[in-house]
């Protein structure tokens, strides 16, 4: 899945175990499911009454005696006299159900049989069952779209099941494990399309329904019930073919057919990309990839059906910016890796969740940079991973990337930063230190091993253990397992530090888990990585080679071993470590080093220094003048160097650390010095850039444009140059353009940028403008460029009235992108107050809005995080959090996080703001 999602299963806790006596979390081992046959009847016709029924048979052999069979089902009426079970090898004995139970605990149906099934015999069971195609984005639920020309709404039905959702569609083993080939057939009214995971078998009228038909797709091959899909749409698409002739189309709701064209043309380049890479040839004759406009997560990886939200699959040459491209590209990238990581080898449990997402993370990075080179897009999304990572898993609350997993909330806590960015840095960490030929071999290995089958952690080790000793990349009393235990089984990620003696020529290098909290004390920051060193000097300065020089080792007991590097150059030469940031580390060097370095960066070959590590420098020193192991004053002398900088990465990294900053200096006195550090450090590449002004189709290198976007928006947000005045210009002459819904003349690159800064400075009627721009746009990605900018204003009215327009129940904004609308208002300095007030009074019926999907709750509180500054203002948090009860269930982890963000605030407010402070008037 990708991971701008989050959907929860809650749990009818308030129901009652109805007698069960079985209470473990897991389905009981005894019955295995040999194949799904499911029909489903799907009524869209009627929008007062949506709905659909079924009949699941499911073939199972037993494996032990058993007389119960136990499944999982939830919301579904079944019927239970209507269910049947007969013995369907030998002599095929009609056996019956006697009773039923339910555990709603874990979501069990269970089904006590009247005879004992009995080892080694084939059973089918055969169940009907009904439901409502609800409004909440998972299971079977409904969707729907307005012909513009007529307003007429449209009703489509869509499956959303990972991770435990296929539950809330037919009865079924909804584990991971449990694999099954599925034969699927739908039925609805002729004029509506069926789509499924696999190709259209037979077409076949109704038996009884007028109008109505069967379409019956073909066996699919043995999968996981969390990838099974089916809709019954109106949709559009549009078709490619696959170089090995399979069929590949895009779908779409029929008015926005013309912006599937890019997400046609890349998807089947990526996918055989993917073949090549992994030397496995992509197995389902077909893919379908269908844009759903309400859509809870970002995109679903089913296979060969896969589900996208509106923003990650079209793409507008009018209206779409080079990042949306990249994004969607990305997105699809993910997806389709997923066909392979996920789909053809999974995850035996959740707890290795990140398997699938990790890997689909970062094997995108490489589909895209291989069909796209010219966006430079591996670096970008590697830095943006890992600078994920250094800041999630800097809590103390973070997780280890592996963990056990018991319950459905559980298990969607971990679609998380842990999973998908760290999950992605620690796999590029292995690319880069076992080299391509021992990664690519050992992946290769690992799913031609599990094809078709579950894998743990210990499987992959293991393959990339013994390809990394053919290849003589490890040597033979390494072994995989343990260096990758201590990144997936603990918390965290190290800081060492490097400290040369006097001659500069020996270091003595230490480590410690890197925490943001400044009262932990050193005692509790024990842990071990086993890290592999390499470096640089400033004479050799080879950042590319990332293999290992030496190893940093952790004892039997995982205690840190002390390493002394002995060959590095003189004192008066600086050394780098983590060359192209190949390892989650961060790095403190003594005084002399960062002296030295903070030479080159401002005075001398700053170029010399591959750029990932200029953003790890950057990055780096800002953390440590944020926890006080560092003084800003070094740390702005260091940044300082920007003002000759004009690559993307760095910029990323200043800005990410300089945000944070922001936001806690503007609620202060002091704000007026920061304005002014920020006018003088953006100044240079703002006019380097030539501002906001359209010179877009002159910049040759791709991510330039990119570089453009971000500065653009920083230097409207701290008013320097003409980027306000020239912001507004664009805005009136598209406000006074004939037909503003046809014509917009703002550049796509800095809509965002001149939206925002408008409904800033601008009057109560641009925002009106906007909004009816919102209404009428016909492009999901400028839809969520306007929600995004919609919040920007300083008035009160406005803000408050947008913040009940995000819940409203109508769904003016669709449920999907209420959080946007919220994340809004609360991130700017007048509407945060106002956002944390509605919140906190709100907090039941926000529950309410999006139950059960509460992670979307946990989404609204990271603005809110970053701006709470004073101790105070914490403890009523604290409080107003104690006091909430059930409507903040489901999200402890982000709930943890969210506190633990608002302490390292406050924590700078009381220790670093003096400093700070006075460190800014001195470059000044
Ligand atoms: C169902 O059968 C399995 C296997 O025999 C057993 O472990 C489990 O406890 C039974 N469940 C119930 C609810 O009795
Ligand atoms: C559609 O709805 C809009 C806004 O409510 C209205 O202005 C327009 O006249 C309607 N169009 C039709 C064809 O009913
Ligand atoms: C690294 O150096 C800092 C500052 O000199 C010190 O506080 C910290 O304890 C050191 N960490 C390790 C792991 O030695
Ligand atoms: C590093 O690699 C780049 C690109 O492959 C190349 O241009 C550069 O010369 C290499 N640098 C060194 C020091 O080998
Ligand atoms: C934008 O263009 C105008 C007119 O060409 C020019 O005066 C102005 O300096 C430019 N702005 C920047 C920041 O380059
Ligand atoms: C919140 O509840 C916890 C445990 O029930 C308690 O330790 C803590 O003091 C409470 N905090 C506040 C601010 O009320
Ligand atoms: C969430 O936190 C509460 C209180 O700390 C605890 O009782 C509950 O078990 C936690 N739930 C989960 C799923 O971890
Ligand atoms: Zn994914």
């Amino acid at each position: 899945m990708n991971w701008c999602l989050f959907f929860v299963v809650a749990l009818g806790l308030d129901l009652a175990m109805a007698g069960s006596t079985y209470d473990y979390y897991r389905l009981p081992t005894a019955l295995l499911p040999k194949k799904y046959n499911l029909r489903i009847l799907t009524h869209l016709e009627n929008p007062e009454d949506l709905k659909f029924s079924g009949v699941a048979q499911i073939k199972l052999e037993a494996l032990q005696n058993t007389r119960n069979i136990t499944l999982h089902s939830k919301s579904l009426l079944i019927d239970d006299s209507k269910i049947t079970l007969t013995q369907v090898n030998g002599e095929k004995k009609d056996n019956c159900i006697s009773s039923t139970e339910v555990n709603a605990v874990h979501d069990f149906y269970i089904l006590n049989a009247c005879q004992e099934l009995e080892a080694g015999n084939i059973y089918q069971l055969t169940l009907p069952f009904e439901a409502e195609l609800n409004k909440q984005l998972q299971g079977y639920y409904r969707s729907s779209y307005q012909i513009p020309e007529t307003n007429e709404t449209k009703w489509i039905s869509i499956t959303q099941f990972e991770p435990a959702s296929a539950r809330l569609a037919f009865p079924c083993f909804d584990e991971p494990g449990f694999k099954a080939p599925f034969v699927i057939t739908l039925g609805f009214h002729k004029k509506f399309t069926g789509l499924s995971n696999m190709p259209v078998r037979e077409i076949r009228p109704h038996e009884t329904l007028p109008d109505y038909v069967w379409s019956e797709f073909e066996e699919s091959v043995p999968m996981s019930t969390y990838l099974v899909a089916y809709s019954v749409n109106d949709f559009s698409h549009k078709p490619s073919t696959l170089p090995n002739g399979a069929l590949f189309r895009t779908w779409a709701r029929p008015n926005a057919i013309d912006q599937c064209d890019f997400a046609a043309e890349f998807g089947p380049k990526v996918l055989q990309y993917y073949e090549e890479f992994f030397g496995i040839k992509f197995p389902l004759p077909k893919v379908d990839q269908v844009a759903v406009p309400d859509f809870a997560a970002g995109a679903m990886e089913n296979w060969g059906l896969v589900t996208y939200r509106e923003t990650t699959l079209l793409y507008s040459a009018e209206y779409s910016s080079l990042a949306n491209q990249q994004q969607l590209a990305n997105v699809v990238a993910h997806e389709l890796a997923h066909q392979w990581f996920g789909n053809l080898v999974t995850m035996k449990w959740w707890t290795d969740l990140w398997l699938n997402e990790g890997f689909a993370t970062y094997v995108a990075n490489l589909g895209v940079e291989h069909i796209h080179p010219e966006w430079r897009a591996k670096e970008r999304e590697s830095l943006n991973d890992l600078l994920t990572t250094f800041r999630r898993d800097a809590l103390e609350s973070s997780h280890p990337i592996s963990r056990p997993i018991q319950m459905v909330v559980e298990i969607s806590e971990s679609f998380d930063e842990i999973s998908y960015e760290k999950g992605s840095s620690v796999l590029r960490m292995m690319h880069l230190f076992l080299g391509e030929e021992s990664f690519r071999s050992g992946i290769k290995s690992y799913l031609q091993t599990f094809a078709y089958k579950n894998a743990e952690q210990d499987n992959l080790w293991e393959s990339l253990t013994q390809a990394a000793h053919k290849n003589g990349a490890l040597p033979e009393n390494y072994d995989i397992k343990s260096i990758m235990d201590s990144w997936t089984l603990q918390t965290g990620y190290p800081v060492i530090n490097v400290t040369r003696d006097e001659s500069g020529k020996v270091a003595k290098i230490s480590q410690e888990r890197f925490l943001l909290n400044r009262d932990i004390p050193h005692d509790q920051r024990k842990g071990c990585w086993w890290l592999p060193l390499s470096y640089t000097t400033q004479e050799e300065h080879d950042f590319n080679n990332t293999l290992p020089k030496a190893w940093m080792e952790c004892s039997k007991s995982g205690e840190s071993l002390s390493k002394t590097i002995e060959d590095l150059p003189g004192a008066d030469q600086w050394v780098i470590f983590n060359p192209q940031l190949a390892t989650l580390y961060k790095v403190n060097y003594d005084a002399q080093n960062w002296k030295l370095l903070i030479e080159t960066l401002t005075k001398g070959d700053f170029e010399s220094i591959h750029v990932l590590n200029r953003a790890q420098l950057v990055d780096d020193i800002l953390y440590f003048a944020w926890t006080g192991s560092q003084d800003y004053e070094i740390a702005l002398s260091l940044i300082g160097y920007l003002q000759r900088e004009r690559e993307f990465l760095p910029w990323k990294a200043a800005f990410d650390n300089l945000k944070l900053v922001g936001r806690i200096v503007r609620q202060t006195p002091h704000f007026d010095l920061f304005k002014s550090y920020m006018n003088k450090l953006i100044t240079p590449i703002f006019e380097h850039l030539d501002g906001i002004n359209d010179t877009f189709s002159s910049i040759e290198q791709q991510d330039q444009i990119l570089l453009k976007t971000m500065v653009a928006n920083w230097a409207c947000q701290y008013e320097v140059l003409d980027c306000i005045p020239k912001a507004l210009a664009y805005f009136q002459s598209w406000k006074s353009s004939p037909n503003p819904d046809e014509t917009n003349p703002i550049p796509t690159n800095v809509r965002r940028t001149v939206y925002c800064s408008t409904v800033r400075h601008g009057s109560d009627e641009d925002w009106e403008f906007l909004w009816t721009r919102y209404k009428k746009s016909n492009v999901a990605s400028e839809k969520r460029t306007i929600l995004s900018s919609l919040g920007c204003t300083r008035e009160v009215w406005l803000l408050q009235r947008y913040l009940e327009l995000s819940f409203d129940p109508k769904e003016v904004i669709r449920k999907q992108d209420s959080t946007l609308g919220f994340q809004a208002v609360a991130s700017s300095e007048v509407g945060f107050l106002l956002a944390k007030k509605y919140f906190i009074e709100n907090v039941d019926q926000i529950h309410k809005f999006y139950h059960p999907l509460v992670k979307s709750i946990g989404r609204l509180l990271s603005p809110l995080s970053e701006q709470v500054i004073e101790r105070k203002d914490l403890e009523e948090f604290k409080e107003f959090i104690n006091h909430s009860g059930e409507s903040l269930s489901g999200i402890n982890q982000t709930i943890q996080q969210t506190l633990e963000i608002m302490l390292t605030n406050v924590q700078w407010k009381e220790r670093n703001y003096d400093q700070f402070s006075r460190s800014i008037e001195l470059v000044l």
